[in-house]
């Protein structure tokens, strides 16, 4: 694909406020979407979202409720998205040894050296003793799937809008009480939604220069 044409997808994306109710994206097209989710990179290779779609009307209005940022997201898009992650995230976690042994196919001894490299880098870098801490690093991650699965669609003539306007631990009541998620081992970063657009934008894209944003060195 030409490098002209991906940057006219990326520039053709906006954020979507309200989408055509009469449009839906094709489930193969969705499944593309979230395929291109999951081969998204992590730090360590620990994966440590869960991707959650949302198309069952009662929660997406109970999520609704708590999501001032999505109220018509909620109502018109075609597939709507929240991601969670983990905070299992020990070494000695269940979350950690599946990741090691059931994924990554590790023996005794690899699991040994993994988990010393893991335990001096959250010393080092990212002090992940604090729970806090754990959500904001798996968080960024989960933005990385978010914005991969943006691009991806933008690609695809399919809009989305990123949604940070909610009360996480609102949105985790709502789905811990419907038995979609532990609250207490899940916690959500970001939500998302696809459709395709009602309404052409009024305005171009307006963004900072090239010049003030990129230096060389
Ligand atoms: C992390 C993040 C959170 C956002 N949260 C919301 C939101 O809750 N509701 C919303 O309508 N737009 C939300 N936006 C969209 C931004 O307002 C939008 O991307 C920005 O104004 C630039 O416009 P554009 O994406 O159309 O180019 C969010 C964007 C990002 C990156």
């Amino acid at each position: 694909m030409e490098s002209s044409k991906i940057l006219d997808s990326a520039i053709w994306r906006i954020a979507v406020k309200t989408f055509d109710t009469g449009r839906k994206i094709s489930k193969t097209d969705f499944a593309t979407l979230l395929d291109i989710a999951r081969y998204s990179p992590s730090s360590f290779g620990l994966e440590p979202w869960k991707i959650i779609v949302v198309q069952d009307e009662k929660i997406r209005s109970k999520i609704a409720e708590c999501a001032t940022g999505a109220q018509r997201q909620l109502e018109t898009a075609s597939h709507f998205v929240v991601f969670t992650v983990t905070t299992d995230l020990e070494p000695t976690s269940d979350y950690f040894k599946h990741i090691c042994f059931d994924i990554k196919k590790m023996n005794a001894d690899a699991y040994s050296e993994f988990i010393s490299k893991f335990a001096a880098f959250q010393k080092e870098k990212t002090d992940l003793t604090d729970f806090r801490k754990r959500i904001d690093w798996a968080g960024k991650q989960a933005y990385i799937v978010l914005g991969n699965m943006m691009l991806a669609a933008s690609i695809m003539g399919i809009d989305s809008c990123p949604i940070e306007g909610f009360f996480p631990s609102l949105v985790e009541s709502v789905l811990h009480e419907n038995g979609i998620i532990d609250s207490k081992k899940e916690h959500i970063v970001v939500m998302g939604a696809f459709g395709y657009r009602q309404n052409d934008p009024e305005h171009s894209k307006i963004r900072r220069s090239f010049d003030e944003v990129v230096c060389f060195i």
